[in-house]
């Protein structure tokens, strides 16, 4: 039984304000079931967000990392920095890393490794663009950055991974994947990890990002190999963010 995981990611959105409403918002609430809840804001409030979800069930997760433990990389940070302010999860390989900072899929594995150094859970994006779906590559593509990836963790690395599939196309567009298409992908994602290891494929958590809202939530989790969601826009609305993580028991 895979426990749910619900990621908001707050791109270069958010406040100190915010971070201070969803801490006392999720301080009031109980989360029906057992669920993972993690908001990734932008660096400069990791460590207030570290403060203000004390007392709540939220974890901490950043954008991104560099590779290297440190050095001249100005504007860059090192996994070991995430780890001292207490981060769980760290999102690598986002489409808007891969398209908008050229990040390739070697860029990606090393980012994954640093953060499996530095004890952060990965979560590796992937996603094809519109272009690929309709030229009928979108498995090939994503199958070629879960693989790249995967192929080179041991089996320890690899239970320490969360995948996220979000198609390019559904991300800030309100144009959501279909829960068959979504899960779909999610099936063929989990088929290829079973190359490797059954049961490590069976245990392997997959969120869907992409449009993910208050309103499709339900359907999408309700997809058998959906264990949570990966959720840009409608994570910075504390209410529909809760709703999220309710629709996820
Ligand atoms: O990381 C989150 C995804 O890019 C989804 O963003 O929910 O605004 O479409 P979105």
């Amino acid at each position: 039984m895979r426990k749910p995981l619900i990621a908001g990611n707050w791109k270069m959105n958010g406040s100190k304000e915010l971070i201070e409403t969803f801490g006392r918002a999720f301080a009031e609430i109980d989360l029906p079931s057992p669920v993972d809840v993690v908001i990734h804001p932008p660096f400069p409030y990791l460590d207030a967000a570290r403060q203000a979800f004390v007392k709540t069930p939220v974890g901490l997760g950043a954008q991104t990392l560099n590779p290297l433990h440190s050095g001249a990389r100005t504007g860059e940070v090192s996994g070991q920095m995430l780890n001292e302010f207490g981060v769980d999860y760290v999102l690598v390989g986002h489409s808007e890393r891969r398209q908008l900072y050229h990040e390739s899929d070697e860029q990606v594995h090393e980012r994954v490794m640093a953060a499996l150094e530095a004890g952060i859970k990965p979560i590796l994006c992937v996603g094809e663009t519109l272009e690929e779906r309709d030229a009928g590559r979108s498995e090939e593509v994503v199958l070629r950055q879960v693989g790249y990836v995967m192929a080179r963790l041991d089996s320890a690395q690899r239970q320490q991974m969360t995948i996220a599939y979000e198609p390019v196309w559904a991300i800030g567009t309100g144009r959501t994947a279909s829960p068959a298409q979504a899960q779909q992908m999610m099936a063929a994602i989990r088929r290829y990890q079973s190359g490797f290891d059954r049961e490590l494929a069976d245990a392997l958590r997959l969120l869907y990002g992409g449009s993910m809202n208050a309103s499709n939530a339900k359907e999408l989790l309700a997809q058998q190999d959906i264990d949570g969601g990966l959720i840009g826009g409608a994570s910075l609305k504390v209410d529909d963010f809760i709703a999220i993580c309710q629709s996820a028991g």
